[in-house]
């Protein structure tokens, strides 16, 4: 009965959207495909079709901008949630966090008049050094889309559009508006593709957001096989495709395939390649106008879903931002994102009630980090940093003092670390118009700000050198008599970044040598870090306690004091590998990232744990570890193969500690004797099981056939071998704890 009356409400919506069609003037249909402010399209009133209005992006509304100037437009009605960073909810492996998460950003975009909110961004993580994967997920795909599909369905319920970015395998910022990437097919299938596909197909995505990068010749935008094959015809879409900003670089390419929004950072609106120029390939015959059809069908579908048109008008979601409620859902994201890497001799958690003098050291514990990192900066209605979340926490009975420990050079609050700004910016003195584009793409002047960037660098190096002893100093001596020690460290949106990757994998501004100063002081210093990307942490077997959080919101502080004080048990697991040295990542042996104009992802299927796991190269944390203040025993697992090939997996859980904590166990698939190459194992599979102290549960989960499969590239399908796969079920992907064979006839 619902199919039937779906198959109906179906029918009408494209009936009327083809009558629409009809009525609109190539003029009009034309306004609709292009940016007619810096993040909205063009609206046609005779019609009632209004602009669609979008915003950035994946960690809160962004700030209202200009319509015409790439510049905040300074008012104080703005300031939203700050939510837990991509990197963060990833951490949790909590698909219902994600679900709220997701619902959060929805409500306050459509509580802020948009349409469609920029993210979530799933990019898969290849190097570390990546400038924007503490906006992505993991390197894992079965992880990403456990996510992704709860997250956008969330953010759909509020009647505004997820754009989930950017396809595809955005890997690297560094040449991003110009990269070629050769991929082989296969590893597009399995690795780059699947979160994509999921939320697609799983969650509905309204609109999806082509990358900046090229992938094997083609730039993403313009890109007949990902768009066209893959995305259309294979996976059925009939949503709406937006360009990232600045994106399309050919009209011809890009009208004929299934581009459907042209969003650029210019303001020189009617010379978008979707707009005059368009026009003109039309009227000369060149492009049919049929391809504008196609378009304007696809933009309409979405309105019609998100009630922007239609009969529904009237009935659509009005969101809320900065409500109250909203921030219970924050806190607890942030709670369960936090990862204790090393808990020695039970260092952590501390005891707030033997505490007098806390010493909190390091720059992160009083930095805020909403208002930076490129398109995903917010004007948060505020932040809790980790040393206010402390001395919150404490009270006033507590004496906590901070010493930053180490120098971090004032960036004043410009647009330099924002490409999509500075080209702006250097554009000041040129016309407006197809001129800036030259400019945007000119590599003299790219080189010109690499250079820029560079020098500072280096400048900022001697700064943090002449300042830092007399910083180091006055940290050690409050170090010597405080009753407990807490360092907070790490990176910030100097380095997690839009428009750059990091040199390197080191911490910054000379933190190493004040840690091994400060354990030496004192041993049971508590290391913490605020960072989106792993860092290389060579006095690691030093240290007794690590505890690593990424940007986790506004509330991060609250929840940071709640897990070093034990109010909260830690449970968040790494979803991407903390490399030993950078030296040892793949990218770092192929010398395959970071340069300007073409990559070939050599390695394949082997990013992360992968590659990892192949090479038996043992990472400082490995994919999936985690710890917590209790411990967890695995038993008796129990695997049955059922018709259809599905494998039903049971085995139980026992908390075996007397605190209450979760746990999150995973199961990865090992075939043994592939036909083809295959990876030594996949995470196909995990659930996160609370439980409190001495109990115990059963976890029943189930693997589909294609959690066996690979890609065939000759059959250009999925297929799934019959033969002997090993299940390893673990408390990360090094520490399995159980093993099972089950044979696929
Ligand atoms: C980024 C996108 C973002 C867009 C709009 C681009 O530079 O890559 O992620 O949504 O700008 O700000």
């Amino acid at each position: 009965m619902m199919k039937q009356e779906e198959k109906s409400s179906e029918k009408r919506r494209e009936k009327e959207i083809e009558k629409l069609v009809k009525q609109l003037t190539l003029e009009e249909k034309l306004t609709m495909i292009h940016g007619a402010a810096l993040f909205a399209s063009g609206a046609v009133e005779r019609l009632e079709i209004p602009a669609i209005v979008t915003s950035d992006g994946p960690m809160g509304v962004r700030a209202e901008f200009m319509d015409d100037r790439w510049i905040p437009a300074g008012n104080n009605a703005d300031m939203v949630s700050y939510l837990p960073s991509n990197s963060a909810l990833a951490s949790t492996w909590n698909p219902a966090l994600a679900h709220d998460m997701g619902y959060v950003l929805g409500t306050e975009a459509r509580g802020r008049g948009k349409d469609v909110i920029l993210a979530p961004g799933i990019n898969i993580k290849r190097d570390p050094r990546c400038g924007r994967n503490f906006e992505y997920m993991s390197e894992d795909p079965c992880l990403i889309k456990a996510l992704t599909v709860p997250f956008i369905k969330g953010v759909q319920e509020n009647d505004v559009a997820a754009c989930v970015k950017h396809f595809a395998a955005n890997v690297q910022e560094t040449g991003r508006l110009v990269v070629d990437e050769t991929i082989d097919e296969r590893t597009l299938y399995e690795l780059y593709l699947p979160a994509f596909q999921a939320a697609v197909q799983e969650a509905g995505s309204y609109s999806i957001m082509g990358a900046y990068n090229k992938i094997n010749g083609s730039y993403c935008c313009e890109h007949k096989t990902l768009l066209d094959r893959i995305l259309r015809e294979e996976w059925g879409y009939d949503g709406a495709v937006i360009s990232d900003w600045g994106g399309v670089h050919n009209t011809k390419e890009a009208a004929e395939c299934s581009m459907d929004l042209e969003m650029s950072v210019f303001p020189d609106f009617d010379d978008y390649m979707l707009a005059s120029p368009l026009k003109e390939l039309i009227q000369r015959g060149e492009v049919p106008e049929s391809a504008v059809d196609a378009k304007v069908r696809n933009l309409l579908r979405m309105m019609y879903r998100l009630k922007m048109i239609g009969p529904k008008k009237d009935s659509r979601e009005k969101g809320a931002y900065n409500a109250p409620a909203s921030r219970e859902a924050i806190l607890r994201t942030a709670e369960q994102s936090m990862v204790l890497l090393k808990n020695e001799n039970r260092t952590l958690p501390l005891n707030a009630k033997k505490i007098k003098k806390l010493a909190v050291i390091g720059a992160n514990a009083a930095k805020l980090h909403a208002d930076g990192g490129g398109s995903a900066e917010i004007k948060a209605l505020y932040e809790i940093c980790p040393l206010a979340g402390l001395k919150m926490y404490l009270g006033g009975n507590v004496k906590v003092e901070y010493a930053p420990g180490y120098h971090v050079p004032v960036k004043p609050k410009t647009f330099e670390m924002n490409w999509q700004a500075t080209s702006l910016d250097d554009l000041k003195n040129t016309t407006v118009g197809q001129l800036q584009r030259n400019v945007m793409n000119d590599n003299e002047n790219h080189e010109k700000m690499e250079q820029e960037r560079l020098a500072q660098i280096e400048k900022d190096k001697a700064e943090i050198h002449e300042k830092n002893p007399a910083l180091f100093e006055q940290a050690l001596a409050l170090a010597k008599d405080a009753d407990a020690v807490i360092f907070v460290g790490g990176l910030n949106h100097d380095y997690d970044c839009e428009g750059s990757d990091r040199p390197d994998m080191k911490l910054p501004y000379e933190q190493d040598l004040l840690i091994e100063e400060l354990l030496k002081v004192r041993k049971d210093a508590i290391i913490t870090f605020v960072g989106g990307s792993p860092v290389e942490m060579p006095w690691r077997d030093q240290a007794q306690a690590i505890l690593w959080s990424y940007y986790a919101g506004m509330e991060t502080g609250t929840a940071f004091a709640k897990v070093i004080f034990g109010e909260v048990n830690p449970s968040g697991k790494l979803a991407e590998t903390f490399p030993e040295k950078y030296e040892d990542c793949v990218t770092a042996k192929s010398g395959q990232f970071g340069i300007e104009d073409q990559i070939t992802l050599e390695e394949g299927l082997y990013c992360g744990y992968r590659y990892f796991d192949r090479q038996r190269i043992k990472p400082a944390f490995c994919f999936g570890h985690g710890l917590s203040y209790t411990r967890f025993e695995y038993k008796d697992l129990k695997l049955k193969v059922e018709k259809e090939r599905e494998v039903k997996l049971t085995f139980s859980v026992k908390n075996i500690g007397r605190r209450a904590g979760a746990e999150i166990v995973q199961v990865y698939v090992a075939p043994i004797a592939p036909k083809v190459d295959r990876p030594d194992k996949e995470l196909k599979a995990f659930a996160k099981v609370n439980l409190s102290g001495g109990r115990s549960k059963k976890v029943s989960l189930t693997l589909k056939p294609e959690d066996f499969a690979y890609f065939d590239t000759d059959l250009h399908q999925f297929i799934t071998d019959a033969g002997d796969y090993e299940i390893l079920v673990g408390a990360s992907c090094e520490d399995i704890r159980l093993r099972g064979l089950v044979t696929l006839s």
